[in-house]
């Protein structure tokens, strides 16, 4: 066990390059599974939730090679079909494997992936697709036994734009007979960059990135060289780190047309930010203005994601600021955590009201989950005085290194094993 020992009140200044993102990577890493040959993989995050995969890919019959941010991923003799519980239950995105191994092999058995700390995560809608494209699902002691001779390309609307129900039915389409159509997909960004590796291994995928996602199914795919996009959710991350100490950032390797929502947000709170190619800069105005109210919407609105970095932003704004959780049933964990730091925030439902306070002070605190314990983490640079976090378990699964990139942007930080 280890947690991270903070002293706040230190700037945050500094060039940090954004890692490769984690919502991409894991997907793809799935899709390796129906190439049937070697990929290689670029700026792949060094990551818990990474590090998983790879036990699961491993298990499917794949060897695996990691020199750097390269991995390379051979599944040319992927023999294996069945994921199981424990692992399952480790990651619950391991769900988006199924349609990858349907693919693959005809037949999947995966454990139910089951909730976590921010909801109870159904997969309905990913069901709902599978069967209507031929699988044949049932659901035995735990586990989603799933059979398919051979997937059949169809229409399918999302009831809500489910970012994994659409990686989902991309991957299980690929090498179906026919064409699928989903309306009402997802749009995030993570989903084109599924589709561009997936066309650049031979499959026919055209409208990612839109609500509209075209699937011609091919005969096969195979290897190919690729570039993990960069993570969004953690370059917003370090940006809030600049703007909630008074310091200032430049990101490289950030793409600003996938920040939009966050990056207005940061400018109406009082920001300036200046956007380069492939760049982005912040630098604190010393004011932090309140946000009348930030709904969290699927992409482009503003995403759940980044929902608690924001609110560890509002805790030390000038006013108040209202959020709104439309995403997840319970992404409020931080608040109570955030209110042993001082942070003045009242939770109705799916609304959290919250007053500004003048400063925040250092506390031993909890994540419970991963972008509520990279927001205590926020806070903990801006109070005053020391903060313990612990729960670095969840928050390892999505920010490589943390603290040594934050130690590089002159925070007072370090991990203690205890
Ligand atoms: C992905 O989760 C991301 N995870 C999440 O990031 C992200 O918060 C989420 O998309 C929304 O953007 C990965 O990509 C690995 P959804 P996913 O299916 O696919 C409901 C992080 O911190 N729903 O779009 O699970 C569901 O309950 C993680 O990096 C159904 O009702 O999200 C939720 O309310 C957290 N039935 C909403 O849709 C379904 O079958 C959004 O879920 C599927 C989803």
């Amino acid at each position: 066990m280890n947690k991270l020992v903070i002293d706040g009140g230190v700037p945050i200044r500094g060039e940090l390059t954004v890692q490769g993102a984690k919502n991409a990577v894991l997907p793809i890493l799935a899709a390796t599974v129906i190439a049937n040959d070697e990929c290689i993989i670029h700026n792949c995050p060094a990551l818990r939730d990474v590090e998983k995969t790879d036990i699961i890919l491993e298990r499917l019959g794949c060897t695996l090679k990691r020199e750097s941010g390269t991995l390379t991923v051979d599944s040319s003799c992927v023999s294996g079909c069945r994921i199981d519980e424990k692992l399952m239950r480790e990651m619950r995105s391991s769900i988006i494997f199924l349609g990858a191994i349907l693919a693959a092999c005809g037949r999947a058995e995966v454990g139910m992936p089951g909730g976590c700390p921010i909801g109870m995560r159904p997969i309905d809608l990913h069901l709902k697709a599978l069967k209507k494209m031929g699988v044949d699902v049932s659901e035995e002691h735990g586990y989603l036994k799933c059979e398919c001779a051979a997937i059949k390309g169809c229409d399918i609307h999302l009831d809500f734009p489910s970012v994994g129900a659409t990686e989902n039915i991309m991957l299980a389409a690929v090498k179906a007979q026919g064409t699928t159509v989903i309306t009402n997909a997802a749009r995030e960004p993570e989903i084109y960059d599924l589709a561009c590796f997936l066309n650049m291994a031979g499959a026919r995928i055209r409208g990612a990135g839109s609500s509209v996602i075209v699937i011609d199914g091919v005969e096969r795919l195979h290897g190919v060289e690729y570039r993990i996009m960069p993570d969004r959710i953690v370059a917003q991350t370090y940006l809030i780190a600049a703007m909630m100490t008074g310091g200032e950032m430049h990101l490289k390797d950030a793409e600003a047309a996938h920040m939009r929502a966050a990056l207005s947000a940061l400018s109406e709170m009082g920001a300036d930010i200046r956007i380069g190619k492939r760049e982005v800069d912040i630098r604190s105005t010393g004011k932090i203005n309140s946000i009348h109210i930030l709904r969290t919407m699927p992409y482009p609105g503003f995403p759940t994601d980044i929902q608690s970095p924001f609110m560890a932003l509002a805790a030390i704004a000038d006013g108040t600021s209202v959020f709104v959780e439309n995403i997840f049933e319970n992404r409020f964990r931080h608040v109570g955590e955030l209110s042993r730091m001082g942070a003045d925030i009242k939770v109705e439902g799916r609304s959290a009201v919250v007053r500004g306070v003048k400063q925040l002070c250092g506390a031993n605190v909890e994540a419970c989950e991963l972008r509520g314990g990279a927001a205590l983490v926020l806070a903990a640079l801006a109070a005053e005085g020391r903060s313990t976090v612990s729960g670095t378990e969840y928050i390892d699964r999505g920010y490589e290194d943390i603290e040594g990139r934050l130690a590089l942007c002159g925070a007072r930080i370090r991990r203690v094993w205890v």
